[in-house]
C-alpha cells in the first residue's frame, strides 16, 4: 500500500493524471482508491460545498480561521473513513490535494501562521501522511486560461470561492507549493504541468519505479 497526493493550481491537470495513473497501476494488479480533498466522504463532501460556495450565493464568507478548520474537519473525517481503511486493506490511495494544499492556500496565500497550520494538519491527519506528493507546477496565467476554457465549455460550472481570488493570491499558492517541495525534496516530485499527460505518466511511473514501489505488490 502507498499513499500519494497530487497538488497544483486549479486546472493543472491533477484529475487527468490521477485517472491515467490509476489505470496504469491497475494494469499491474495494484488496487487503487482515488479520492479528493476537501471531500471524499458524504459528510466531508457537505463540508466541501460549504467551503467553496462562491459570491453568487450571497451567504456569509468564512473567516480564515473558520476556513482552515473546515478543511481540517473534512480531512479528519476523510482520513478516518476512507484513507486509513483503504491503506489497511493494502490499497494504494491517490488523493487529489491534502495537507500540503492547506499550507499553500491557508498559510502562503491567506497568511495564517505556519506553525499553527502545521499543528492543525498533524491533528487532522492522525499520523497518515503521503509518502509522495506529486506537484503539477503551472503558471497562474496558464491556470487562468484553462479555468476560463472550462467555464466557457460548461454552462453549469462557474468559479468557486477560491478560484474567484485574485492572481496574486494564486501566485502565492504556487510559490507555497514550490517552497514546500524544497523543504522536503525526497517527498516531492515536481513536474511541469504543460507537458502532455503521456509524458506526465511516464515521469510519474519512472519515479515509482526508482523508489522500488512497482516491483512487487507493496
Ligand atoms: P479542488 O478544486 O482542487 O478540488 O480544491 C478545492 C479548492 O480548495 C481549491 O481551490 C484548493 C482549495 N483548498 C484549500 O484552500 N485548502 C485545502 O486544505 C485544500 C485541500 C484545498
Amino acid at each position: 500500500m502507498r499513499f500519494l497526493s497530487f497538488e497544483g493550481l486549479d486546472g493543472a491537470g491533477k484529475s487527468t493524471l490521477i485517472a491515467s495513473l490509476k489505470a496504469e497501476l491497475e494494469r499491474r494488479s495494484i488496487s487503487v482508491r482515488v479520492t479528493r480533498e476537501p471531500g471524499g466522504t458524504p459528510l466531508a463532501e457537505e463540508i466541501r460545498s460549504l467551503i467553496l460556495r462562491n459570491s453568487e450565493s450571497h451567504l456569509e464568507t468564512p473567516e480564515p480561521f473558520t476556513e482552515v478548520l473546515l478543511y481540517e474537519a473534512s480531512r479528519a473525517q476523510h482520513v478516518a473513513k476512507v484513507i486509513r481503511p483503504a491503506l489497511a486493506l493494502g490499497e494504494w490511495v491517490l488523493c487529489d490535494r491534502y495537507s500540503e494544499s492547506t499550507v499553500a492556500f491557508q498559510c502562503f496565500a491567506r497568511g495564517l501562521q505556519r506553525s499553527e497550520v502545521d499543528r492543525l494538519n498533524r491533528f487532522a491527519e492522525q499520523g497518515v501522511r503521503p509518502e509522495l506528493v506529486v506537484l503539477l507546477d503551472l503558471s497562474v496565467d496558464a491556470s487562468r486560461r484553462r479555468q476560463n476554457r472550462r467555464v466557457e465549455e460548461s454552462s453549469a460550472s462557474s468559479r468557486d470561492r477560491i478560484e474567484e481570488e485574485a492572481d496574486d493570491f494564486h501566485e502565492r499558492v504556487r510559490q507555497g507549493f514550490l517552497s514546500q517541495s524544497k523543504e522536503e525534496p525526497d517527498r516531492w516530485l515536481v513536474l511541469d504541468a504543460e507537458q502532455s499527460v503521456e509524458e506526465l505518466i511516464r515521469l510519474t511511473m519512472a519515479e515509482l519505479g526508482r523508489r522500488g514501489w512497482l516491483k512487487a505488490k507493496a
